[in-house]
């Protein structure tokens, strides 16, 4: 573990002190007893070692620069449980070695180490004097050396203290030069034992301070004067002399009496306090590089310079005040969060502790204010007015909060009712339709996410789940009121088609439920067909792509198997173009969701432009009315124009005119796409039109043929491109 010093500067300093005193070898023996006597670090959460290191020995905190930059050796032996910790030396100071007797090569058993205040607490030796006979005595010197170390026994954290009838302890502080030993007497003239318990105030036990200008000392001995006295060596043979922690030690009287009774009692030893030094430079000065293994390395800290030996240097490094915990390793230093700690950091009367980096602050309660000098916080009310005011306010409170728990209670039963009626209970076994709460589409609900007004009510735009959405939300009473509802929904969400705008869920804690679909990019093919500026994307291919797509659409609703669906309002405002310009159908179903007025059937549904008249006669909603509406959109594509119904400037109105007098619509196609070479291709669709309006609704082909026939026309055009 450690060798012989060669230095013989050091023997000879040594020399002539072995000469005045002998030196007599003291073990420190094991006992469990003083385990419980280690400290541990006032530790926080934060890590005491540095990342991979041991921070323990048995359950002693050792904190870095400890065990690695300061040699801690852990003596795991079985016959010492819980491990122990002995001091062994310093890599950081020259190769050093810790010295505590004669023999210099025992190290100290550690007691505690606490790198927040820099100190480390070792056991130290007792040193005693007993007498044997009446004439003859044995002694045992405490002689501690912590040369070339980071340590030295601090002067100001240990007292001087002689326990005897006549003990006389004596101290020197310096190996290099010889001083006056610094002295402390017991005595006990009358030899009738005056001592009392707990007292060491002279007689039999004195107490010594150091003097303030000692400085401490890498290098103590301490020794006790040898007391022949034939009268008392049978019943208080021995007399001790200890350099201890301050107020550590407490006096018993039956401590003088008995041969090495002290030693009994602290078999290991005492707590000695050591200061140390992380470096043996003076801490750098701004600006100035930073000396080798330079320690202080986490933030919230400071190096403050130590002298623990008179005339050479050394620093330590410190946590700033109000922060805590190691600042030897990276981050070592962390805010101390002082209102977990309230008997140690109160808050005045009245104030409520609040945390902050390097401090903490106690603002005043509500109704309290600072009495300005940062103590007590004062009430801003007088106590009558105040009495009087907390009165008004608590009941108005009361009524408040009254009047909130009905209408809560009130609102909470109509939501309630509104699910049931809704169909709440039916959607909830339905897959792939999810049920939105009221407070989910809430935030979405304002005027300005309102992106469109139709028949059904207002539509908004928003974000649900990360998805953009179309939230329709009816006018209060336009939605039919009855249990169909739920089906009608749960079939719309079943309809899953690239060409149909898809139905993601509702809500229906509402009066008119809310329904929320998959939003599309750029708007409805009426908006970009009559709008000036847009218009320039419609060539004639996407115009019959549109077309193509929104027949895929519809014939795909209507040859649905168990239920066939209708759209019955089918127009461009209905068609929508997502960003690659895939039309998407909307609003299918919606009519089937409106309240119907038995006498105003007709005037309600659909959209009169677009209007099949023979619906219009017949009452009866079928799928070719929905093929009637779609040939209107194929005219309003091909000729650019609105269709618009009124006695003589319909759109329809025109074309059949033309188609009746067997003339072809040249003139009423679109000017932007009517090109030579594509007119005959206009030709076609008006004449598909044509069908498609016909007043026979049997002449009229299908979605499906409708779809088929625009596919064709589509490939044989793209096979007269190439
Ligand atoms: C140390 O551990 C032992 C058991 O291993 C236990 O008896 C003792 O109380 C502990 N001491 C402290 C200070 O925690
Ligand atoms: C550990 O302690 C045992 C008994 O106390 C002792 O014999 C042994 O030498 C010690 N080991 C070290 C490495 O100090
Ligand atoms: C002690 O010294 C006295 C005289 O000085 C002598 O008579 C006595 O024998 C000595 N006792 C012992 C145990 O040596
Ligand atoms: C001091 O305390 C011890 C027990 O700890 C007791 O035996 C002794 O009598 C006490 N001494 C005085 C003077 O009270
Ligand atoms: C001495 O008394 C103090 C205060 O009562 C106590 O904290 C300390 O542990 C005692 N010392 C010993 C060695 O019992
Ligand atoms: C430490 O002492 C050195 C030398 O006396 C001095 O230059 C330096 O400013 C001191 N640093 C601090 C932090 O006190
Ligand atoms: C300083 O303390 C604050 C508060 O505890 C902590 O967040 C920060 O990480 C510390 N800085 C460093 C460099 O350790
Ligand atoms: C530490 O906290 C106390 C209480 O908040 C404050 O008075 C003191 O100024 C703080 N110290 C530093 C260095 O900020």
């Amino acid at each position: 573990m450690s060798t012989m010093p060669n230095s013989s500067q050091f023997h000879s300093h040594q020399h002539h002190l072995l000469l005045v005193l002998p030196v007599i070898l003291i073990l420190v023996v094991v006992s469990p007893l003083l385990a419980a006597a280690a400290e541990a670090e006032a530790q926080g959460q934060q890590p005491m070692a540095r990342p991979g290191c041991p921070d323990k020995c048995g359950n002693m905190s050792i904190p870095f620069p400890f065990r690695e930059g300061f040699q801690v050796l852990c003596n795991h032996s079985s016959d010492s449980d819980p491990p122990r910790a002995f001091l062994a030396g310093s890599t950081r100071f020259k190769g050093s070695q810790i010295y505590s007797d004669s023999s210099w090569s025992s190290s100290l058993e550690l007691v505690s180490i606490s790198v927040a205040t820099g100190e480390a607490r070792v056991y130290a030796p007792i040193a005693y004097s007993c007498n044997t006979n009446r004439n003859e005595s044995l002694f045992r010197d405490q002689h501690i050396d912590f040369s070339y170390t980071p340590f030295a026994v601090s002067a100001t954290r240990n007292v001087l203290i002689a326990v005897g009838l006549e003990a006389e302890a004596q101290l020197i502080f310096s190996l290099f030069t010889y001083q006056t030993p610094f002295t402390c007497r017991a005595q006990d003239f009358d030899r009738t034992p005056l001592a009392r318990n707990g007292s060491c105030k002279g007689l039999s036990c004195c107490e010594q301070t150091l003097p303030a200008d000692q400085g401490s000392g890498r290098f103590s001995m301490l020794w006790v004067n040898p007391v022949h006295d034939h009268f008392i060596w049978e019943t208080t043979p021995c007399s001790y002399g200890m350099l201890v922690d301050k107020s550590w030690y407490n006096f018993s009287t039956p401590d003088m009496y008995g041969d090495k009774t002290l030693l009994k009692r602290f078999p290991r030893g005492v707590p000695l306090a050591l200061d140390f030094a992380a470096g043996d430079t003076w801490c750098p000065v701004e600006g100035q590089p930073l000396p080798p293994h330079y320690a202080c390395v986490s933030g919230n800290s400071s190096c403050a310079n130590v002298t623990i030996e008179i005339d050479s240097p050394g620093y330590v490094c410190k946590c700033w005040d109000n922060y805590t915990g190691n600042p030897y390793i990276a981050h070592g230093c962390q805010d101390i969060d002082e209102c977990k700690f309230p008997e140690v950091y109160p808050c005045s009367n009245g104030g409520i502790c609040k945390n902050r980096p390097g401090g903490y602050d106690c603002p005043c309660k509500f109704g309290m204010k600072d009495d300005g000098k940062g103590g007590a916080c004062t009430d801003v009310f007088p106590p009558a007015a105040k009495q009087a005011t907390v009165g008004v306010i608590g009941g108005i409170l009361l009524m408040v909060i009254l009047w909130f728990t009905v209408i809560l209670r009130k609102e909470k039963k109509k939501t309630k009712e509104f699910y049931k009626k809704n169909g709440g209970p039916v959607l909830e076994k339905a897959k792939g339709i999810k049920i939105f709460k009221k407070g989910e589409l809430k935030p979405i609900l304002k005027n300005s996410n309102i992106i469109g007004k139709g028949g059904f009510g207002e539509v908004y735009k928003g974000l649900l789940d990360n998805k953009e959405v179309a939230i329709k939300k009816p006018i209060n009473g336009s939605v039919r009121e009855n249990e169909q509802f739920a089906n009608e929904i749960i079939i719309q969400s079943q309809v899953i088609h690239k060409n149909i705008v898809r139905l993601i869920g509702c809500c229906l804690e509402v009066e008119a439920p809310m329904l929320v679909y998959e939003f599309i990019s750029q708007g409805s093919l009426h908006d970009i067909l009559h709008n000036k500026n847009n218009k320039a994307a419609l060539n004639l291919d996407a115009r019959l792509s549109i077309a193509a797509q929104s027949a895929d659409g519809l014939a795909y609703m209507h040859s649905q198997a168990n239920t066939r669906i209708l759209h019955g309002d089918v127009k461009p405002a209905n068609i929508l173009l997502d960003d690659n310009f895939i039309a998407k159908i909307s609003d299918f179903g919606i009519s089937r969701l409106l309240a119907r007025d038995e006498e105003h059937t007709a005037s309600i549904i659909g959209d009169i432009n677009y209007m099949d008249p023979v619906y219009l006669q017949e009452g009866l909603l079928t799928e070719k009315n929905d093929v009637y509406s779609f040939g209107v959109v194929i005219l309003e594509l091909i000729s650019g124009r609105r269709a618009i119904h009124s006695e003589n400037n319909s759109l329809v109105k025109s074309f059949l005119e033309v188609h009746k007098e067997q003339k072809k619509a040249t003139e009423l196609f679109d000017k932007e796409i009517a090109i030579a070479e594509d007119l005959e291709l206009l030709d076609s669709l008006a004449g598909m039109a044509m069908e498609c309006l016909s007043l026979d609704v049997d002449q009229r082909p299908t979605m499906m043929e409708v779809a088929r026939q625009l596919h064709i026309l589509g490939r044989f055009r793209k096979v007269q491109d190439v």
